[in-house]
């Protein structure tokens, strides 16, 4: 018995015809499709950053063109090895060829990466303070992760040992640096923030910054960690699992893990230091950051291998106690844009310390009793 019923012979060639636009429909689709994509991430991720600069490859070319010359003189001398003594790097590819996509990111993972020794990751080239940079190709991005911090050693180990493998295999130019609060007052995480890039810009020039709660975790190393343009703050927390099992954050988050350029972060005057205890913080870095036109890059909802890209694992811990103040600071805070920030960032620096993985900086922070002077303690 057949199961296909025997059509006249006037609709076979109809069959056929179909079948064929069908797959010709598919195949265009999956190519416009991949596309879009490419152009997607590429738009979230801004790999090109450093071509934006032509200086950097200016100069290499000529010190290269000097260096060639004088070795010139030297029949034997191989071009190669001119170039290799003339200490010039070809720029890193615009997307890293170490990525591994998807980590398996699990309990399981994150216990094993609490037992693991630095040894290894030192030996990968991490230079102390949790400065590293390619050996092989100049990168395109320098980068500073800042992370907020106050007894959270389990959750730190863990983030040095799972974030130092994944930057590296994005070929950036980073340092990891970690701003811990010491005194017994509430947490403020904006003021850690501003102290992270303040203490990061005294050492060295950092195009850009990540700031990174210690207990959120990428699950895939194309979740670029690279620079975003000028103008466009990443927001880097989008799909998180315990948040409504990785449904899209709202629309308005702006927490977790947030990418700017040095110069925008000036720009919005950095996070306002009046945030004391859990929230509000990030809802006011987002009105500045409105309030400046600048505009919110995120994972498009729209593009499910995006948001499968940009997934985070959160490390478990108590809930934080909320600040119930916070809502009242949040809604006048913003007669407060230009001063409360940056500009009247006022700290103790306890101690400030290159250890192998992080470059670790220990605060005393008080709340400010008079608000009118612009000082660093
Ligand atoms: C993740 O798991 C998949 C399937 O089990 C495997 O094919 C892949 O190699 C793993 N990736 C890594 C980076 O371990
Ligand atoms: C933002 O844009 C609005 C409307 O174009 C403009 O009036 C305002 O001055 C801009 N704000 C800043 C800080 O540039």
């Amino acid at each position: 018995m057949a199961c296909v019923p025997n059509l006249p012979a006037a609709v076979r060639p109809l069959l056929v015809i179909s079948t064929f636009v069908l797959i010709l429909t598919f195949w265009f689709n999956l190519n416009l499709s991949t596309y879009s994509f490419t152009n997607a991430i590429f738009d979230y991720a801004n790999p090109s950053f450093h071509q934006l600069e032509s200086v950097d490859e200016t100069v290499a070319t000529s010190q290269k063109t000097s260096v060639d010359k004088e070795v010139s003189d030297d029949e034997f001398a191989e071009p190669s090895v001119a170039r290799q003594s003339s200490n010039v790097m070809q720029l890193c590819p615009l997307v890293s060829p170490k990525l591994v996509g998807w980590t398996n990111l699990s309990l399981a993972k994150t216990t094993a990466l609490r037992k693991e020794s630095v040894t290894k990751l030192i030996e990968a080239g991490i230079k102390p303070g949790g400065r590293y940079q390619p050996k092989d190709c100049q990168s395109r991005h320098k980068v500073a992760i800042v992370v907020p911090y106050r007894n959270r050693k389990d959750h730190l180990t863990v983030f040095l040992h799972y974030m130092h493998p994944l930057l590296q295999r994005q070929q950036l130019n980073y340092v990891v640096i970690v701003v811990e609060q010491s005194s017994r007052s509430a947490f403020n995480r904006g003021m850690l923030m501003n102290i992270g890039f303040n203490e990061a810009q005294l050492q060295e020039e950092f195009q850009c910054f990540i700031f990174h709660d210690v207990d959120l975790l990428p699950e895939d190393d194309g979740n670029p960690y690279t620079c975003p343009e000028e103008g466009k703050p990443r927001q880097m927390s989008f799909s998180i699992d315990n948040w409504n099992n990785y449904k899209p954050t709202a629309a308005n988050h702006f927490g977790g893990v947030t990418a700017f350029s040095a110069k925008d972060f000036q720009k919005v005057n950095g996070y306002s230091n009046s945030f004391w205890g859990w929230g509000g913080e990030d809802d006011q870095l987002y009105q500045r950051v409105k309030f400046h036109n600048l505009t919110v890059a995120r994972a498009y909802a729209g593009q499910p291998s995006l948001v499968r890209l940009v997934r985070y694992k959160t490390l478990s811990h108590k809930k934080a106690k909320p600040n119930p103040g916070r809502k009242l600071v949040l809604k006048e805070g913003s007669v407060r844009f230009q001063s409360d920030g940056l500009k009247d960032l006022r700290y103790k620096r306890l101690s400030f310390e290159r250890k192998p993985l992080y470059t670790h900086i220990v605060v005393d922070i008080q709340p400010y009793s008079d608000r009118k002077i612009p000082n660093v303690l």
